[in-house]
């Protein structure tokens, strides 16, 4: 975790000094018409692990990438004529869509926590979407408060809550809008996932009568998007000595003949950021099915949400028809 948050303006020099932290692996909350973003790459697993702890976020939720233009929207998701069509009315703008993912987008599975969608966003900020042009690629961005704190509106209210947490904070003055992008799910009939800064009517207007998506911030409830986060093979959990034929994943040291290791040396930034490979590929070595042991991680920190994805992929299957 760094020990100083750098400020930089939005000056060609703070853009490029930004783009280069994001481009190590560093965190930089970053100004957008909505609140501010802690952004992070989008395609590197160890960033994207750092903006859930950096937040202390106890659960992953899938996050919103925020890109600068729509070329690079479409290398991420596929935007059949709707969406083409939301996009042009809509974007730059308070506007999230979710749409399917491209298997070769190149994001971090922990930014979509394992789902065949993609949440995507292109800001209507100038110092955004120059930073995004800067830095060339998606970035991830939820909002830059700590978990279960207001989001931020002005530069000064990031400092307080993630002063020290992030390696930097892009100064772009007070968003205008205040409250976050409305999401529209449009990888099935266009759904209302979140309210925010588009009004409903305004889509509706374009596409007729949308329905309500339930509670999007938590698309991993009971009946929402479950069956994506379960493996097919059975899963254990607290495994120090798996049994013949499971298929174990390690965590630490200690788990020497572990097939998989979500990290050797027990670093938990380390083991977020492998937790949705570690998923798919012991999956795969498993089969249909087999089984999976996963070792013990510790509830703390990162290991919270860790834990809570895991129970998830644990638990009782729904029967499906
Ligand atoms: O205004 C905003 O949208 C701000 C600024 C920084 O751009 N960003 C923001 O991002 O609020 P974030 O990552 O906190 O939004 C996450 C929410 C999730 O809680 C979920 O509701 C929805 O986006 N989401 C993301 N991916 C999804 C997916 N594949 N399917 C359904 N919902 C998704
Ligand atoms: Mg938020």
């Amino acid at each position: 975790m760094p020990e100083k948050t750098l400020k930089l303006d939005a000056t060609q020099e703070g853009l490029l000094q930004a783009a280069h932290i994001l481009r190590s692996g560093g965190l930089v909350a970053i100004p957008t018409e909505t609140v501010y973003g802690l952004a992070g790459d989008a395609r590197n697993d160890t960033a994207v692990a750092r903006i859930f702890e950096a937040k202390g976020r106890p659960h992953f939720n899938p996050l919103i990438v925020h890109v600068s233009d729509l070329a690079m929207a479409r290398k991420l998701a596929v935007f059949d004529a709707m969406a083409e069509a939301v996009a042009a009315a809509f974007w730059p703008g308070a506007l999230t869509l979710v749409l399917p993912l491209r298997p070769d987008a190149g994001l971090s599975p922990l930014v979509t926590a394992g789902l065949q969608s993609v949440a995507i966003r292109m800001p209507d900020h100038a110092v955004a979407h120059h930073l995004l042009q800067t830095f060339g690629g998606p970035l991830a961005a939820p909002s830059a408060n700590p978990s279960g704190r207001v989001s931020p509106t002005k530069a000064i209210h990031v400092e307080r809550g993630l002063g020290g947490r992030i390696d930097a904070i892009l100064e772009g003055g007070d968003c205008q809008v205040g409250l976050e992008s409305t999401i529209l799910g449009l990888d099935g009939p266009p759904v209302l996932l979140r309210p925010g800064g588009i009004p409903l009517e305004a889509l509706e207007a374009m596409l007729g009568p949308i329905g309500h998506g339930g509670n999007a911030a938590k698309p991993n409830a009971p009946g929402q998007l479950a069956s994506h986060y379960a493996p097919e093979a059975g899963v254990r959990l607290g495994v120090t000595q798996p049994d013949p034929g499971e298929i174990w994943v390690g965590f630490g040291p200690g788990c020497t003949g572990a097939q998989i290791s979500l990290s050797a040396n027990g670093d938990l930034v380390e083991a977020a950021a492998n937790l949705f490979q570690s998923l798919l590929d012991a999956d795969k070595l498993a089969g249909p099915d087999g089984r999976i042991g996963y070792a013990p991680i510790p509830e703390i920190g990162l290991g919270r949400a860790i834990n809570d994805r895991l129970r998830r992929a644990a638990a009782p299957r729904p029967q499906t028809i």
